[in-house]
């Protein structure tokens, strides 16, 4: 099998294609040699391999690390990422590390505290290099344990100068970000593959929520997205606007409210296709609103990658359901969120909650803790008679809430006309009636954005990717699905109205 960097046009790819259907299998690493998307403290490894197996996995001076691998998009320049890559060797005491944009690949070695360029060369030529890059970093000749005597093979062909440069500056920036402290969740794999519950990788984390960047440009904005009916695009609604805002550089956390954790499994978070490997159910939302003196967001919030750039995401859980009981009987979960969010108000410039389509505690918490209100909702009758309720659940609890509190009532930003059918027919006479019904009958403002039914917004959050035998979950955002779709322009449309609406533009 040959490899063609000109497959690979985004990171994901260069993962998928380069990394785990070629790299991975002609260096000897079996799928169970190796761990894709690891978080060990503030550390994000793309793919973490190990020279021979061994159980329990222990991530110390004496572990079998082999390997770190990192991928990145074909656009980036690979110099940019050295300072983070000899963190990654030095701090975790791995001695190899192989850093790849396709086009180039390149690896390192670890000496002492610095590393060392061993070897490098064109993507293009990977399939003829494939033995010297075994030689140096082949599961057979790492396993051996050899000795840190190792022989450079430079390759004269590739000039550094030449090297593409046309890395774009984000406007909060991807490389503060991913140095910024996420979640030591106690022990933390993000991606299980078909390896032993067993095989935990126990880490003693750099714990480091004190680095959360407190320079703010504005202050932060919550926006809860709420229906009582459900179906109506809400969680569709939060995944694509935080992605929309991710791509113009804002800092998003998505929180998942919602027992059913779609919004969890859109943002790619649930990679396990059996419940034994659930690595969620240990650190999720549950967490955050429960316990007072641990939990942070930062602690629980993962980092995903269904968008690129990467957002934050706080994940739900299936058992969110039946912690209620335990809730209600706990007055203190009504504010937790709000005093959760507190320490997290420089790190991030917008936070979206996706909620249930419900009036239970889960609606009443992010309620209360958000300053801005979207109500997705397809303007069908039984959607139109909900916001009566909506309406009357406002007004008679949550703001009544809000003002003991000392704060504002919510600021209703619209009701968002969401899944609306495109034809032009439709478009022309039936939805002006439709708004019009809603914004006289039901005094509720409707945002100009309209998000139309679309087959692509359904597809992107089935997407799938084979990792050997095992089908792996891997839902995108509508921007990295299919860029040049309508559904794309309709989401940078809502991300403009909502900016405006919030003052972030
Ligand atoms: N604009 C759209 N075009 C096509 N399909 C859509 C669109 N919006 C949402 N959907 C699909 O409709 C279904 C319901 O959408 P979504 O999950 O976003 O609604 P929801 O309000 O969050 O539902 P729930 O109340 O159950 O949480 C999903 O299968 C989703 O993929
Ligand atoms: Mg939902």
């Amino acid at each position: 099998m040959s490899f063609n960097p000109d497959l690979c046009r985004n990171e994901s790819e260069v993962e998928s294609k380069l990394i785990v259907s070629y790299l991975l299998p002609k260096l000897g690493y079996g799928i169970e040699h190796w761990h894709q998307e690891v978080t060990l403290g503030s550390i994000r490894l793309d793919f973490l391999s190990f020279a021979a197996q061994e159980l329990p996995f222990r991530l110390d001076g004496d572990s079998p690390l082999a390997l770190v691998m990192e991928a990145k998009h074909p656009r980036q320049n690979l110099d940019r990422h050295l300072r983070k890559l000899k963190r990654y060797l030095t701090s975790m005491n791995v001695k190899y590390g192989l850093l790849t944009n396709a086009k180039e690949i390149r690896i390192y070695q670890r000496e002492e505290n610095e590393i060392e360029l061993i070897f490098k060369c064109w993507g293009s030529q990977v399939d003829e290099k494939i033995e010297e890059i075994k030689a140096l970093i082949g599961r057979d000749y790492l396993g051996q344990n050899r000795n840190s005597q190792t022989t450079k093979i430079m390759n004269e062909e590739v000039n550094e100068n030449t090297v593409e440069s046309t890395s774009e500056t984000r406007k909060s920036g991807k490389e503060e970000n991913e140095n910024q402290a996420i979640a030591p969740q106690s022990e933390t794999r993000k991606i299980v593959s078909n390896t032993p519950k067993n095989q935990r990788i126990l880490v003693n984390p750099e714990i480091d929520s004190n680095q959360i960047n407190q320079s703010r440009r504005n202050p932060m904005k919550v926006i809860a997205v709420y229906h009582n009916k459900g179906g109506v695009g809400k969680t569709t609604t939060v995944v694509n606007l935080a992605a929309a805002l991710s791509k113009r550089g804002y800092r998003v956390l998505v929180i998942d409210l919602d027992s059913q954790a779609n919004t969890t499994f859109a943002t790619g978070l649930i990679k396990f296709n059996d419940e034994q490997f659930d690595d969620i159910k240990d650190s999720y939302i549950y967490h955050v609103l429960r316990y007072d003196e641990h939990s942070s967001i930062p602690e629980v919030a993962r980092v995903s990658r269904f968008n690129d750039p990467e957002v934050h995401v706080i994940p739900s859980h299936i058992s969110l359901m039946q912690a209620e009981t335990e809730f209600n009987n706990l007055r203190s979960s009504l504010t937790s969120l709000i005093k959760k969010l507190k320490p997290v108000e420089g790190k991030y410039d917008v936070v979206l909650i996706d909620t249930p389509p419900s009036f239970n505690l889960y609606a009443f918490i992010p309620l209360v803790s958000a300053n801005y209100l979207i109500i997705p909702s397809d303007l069908k009758p039984f959607a139109n008679q909900g916001l009566s309720n909506v309406k009357n659940y406002l007004h008679e609890e949550i703001n009544r809430f809000r003002q003991v509190m000392n704060k504002p009532d919510i600021e209703i930003l619209g009701v968002l006309p969401c899944k609306i059918n495109p034809n032009s027919r439709f478009v022309q006479y039936t939805l002006p009636k439709q708004i019009q019904t809603v914004s006289q009958r039901y005094e509720l403002n409707v945002m100009e954005t309209v998000i139309f039914q679309r087959e692509e917004l359904a597809k992107c959050i089935d997407k799938t990717r084979q990792v050997g035998e095992l089908e792996i979950p891997e839902p995108s955002s509508i921007f990295d699905y299919a860029p040049d779709s309508s559904s794309c322009q309709e989401f940078e449309s809502l991300a403009n109205e909502v900016l405006n609406k919030i003052g972030l533009k």
